[in-house]
């Protein structure tokens, strides 16, 4: 599994280690996330820029040191490509030193999958994830895992529609993107039966595109300095507006959306035997049991085996 599981007292020690008052690296604003959180994107701020960790010279050495990290694709490739073969589906024939060495020229997308796992750059991601944990504390639960990833990409550099299974906020460090971002909610964006499949156990769908939705997207232009907060499985679409970008995702998980997940997970599971389950978020005593009932499912296989 992709990104760092955080129990309890990872979770607090990671809280515990944020930095505080000028030494904050996000700017994330009480009242708007107070108004917005996980129901709505919003803005905001961060000094990442300052950071030479986070400026191209040192990403270089990264992609260079920790290859494995490393994904590289053309970057401009179709807005109803799935995702998890963009990489496949949209190689870029030269090698992945020679993409390294100058992403312009080959009109690349290069992305560096948990830069936490390189010893340099771990203590920069705790410390976002903590800032991230401490301006959401007083609405959300305990975090339970997070994923970071690092986007280098050229102009007109796509990535492509798609929701992610967790929370996120995305960090404009250089150059401008555009991000399209969709109401989870949304019937017409995804249904119920989407929404249950796209959590379901092991699926690899993902609800699809619908070009007919297009003008139902909220658009932000990012400039290095700015940010946008993700809600859980928000769709999404982003495109490179400058010769050159970078940005930050740090993605994450909490026992609220874990929740959450079960409960599409025992929705899917109702659907394939052919009931119409209560839509998740529409009754949270309703969620929590069917997440109640998944746990108390595990806890038996694990007494039966
Ligand atoms: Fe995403």
């Amino acid at each position: 599994m992709l990104g760092e599981l955080l129990n309890r007292s990872q979770a607090r020690k990671i809280l515990a280690g944020a930095p505080a008052g000028k030494a904050r690296q996000l700017k994330i604003d009480g009242a708007l996330t107070a108004a917005h959180y996980d129901r709505q994107p919003y803005r905001i701020t961060h000094r990442l820029g300052e950071n030479p960790l986070l400026h191209w010279p040192a990403l270089q050495a990264l992609c260079r040191r920790r290859g494995d990290l490393v994904g590289v694709r053309r970057g401009e490739v179709r807005v109803e490509s799935d995702i998890s073969h963009s990489f496949e589906e949209y190689p870029l024939n030269v090698s992945q030193e020679e993409v390294i060495a100058d992403p312009i020229a080959h009109r690349a997308y290069l992305l560096v999958t948990n830069p936490e796992r390189d010893e340099t750059y771990r203590p920069l991601i705790e410390s976002l994830v903590g800032e991230i944990a401490q301006a959401t504390r007083a609405l959300e639960s305990r975090m339970t895992w997070y994923s970071c990833y690092i986007f280098i990409s050229t102009q007109s550099a796509i990535t492509p529609y798609h929701q992610d299974r967790e929370l996120n906020y995305l960090l404009q460090i250089e150059g401008t993107k555009h991000v399209d971002l969709w109401d989870p909610r949304d019937d017409a964006i995804m249904t119920p039966a989407e929404r249950d499949e796209l959590l379901a156990y092991g699926s690899s769908q993902r609800p699809s595109y619908r070009p007919a939705c297009e003008g139902r997207a909220q658009r932000f232009d990012l400039e290095p300095g700015q940010g946008v907060h993700h809600p859980f499985i928000a769709p999404h679409l982003v495109t490179t507006s400058s010769g050159f970008s970078i940005s930050l995702a740090v993605t994450y998980r909490t026992t609220r959306t874990e929740v959450l997940t079960s409960a599409h997970r025992v929705n899917h599971r109702m659907r394939t035997h052919g009931w119409i389950p209560r839509p998740v978020g529409q009754a949270p005593l309703v969620d929590r049991s069917k997440a109640m009932a998944i746990s108390a499912w595990r806890q038996l296989r694990r007494f039966v085996k």
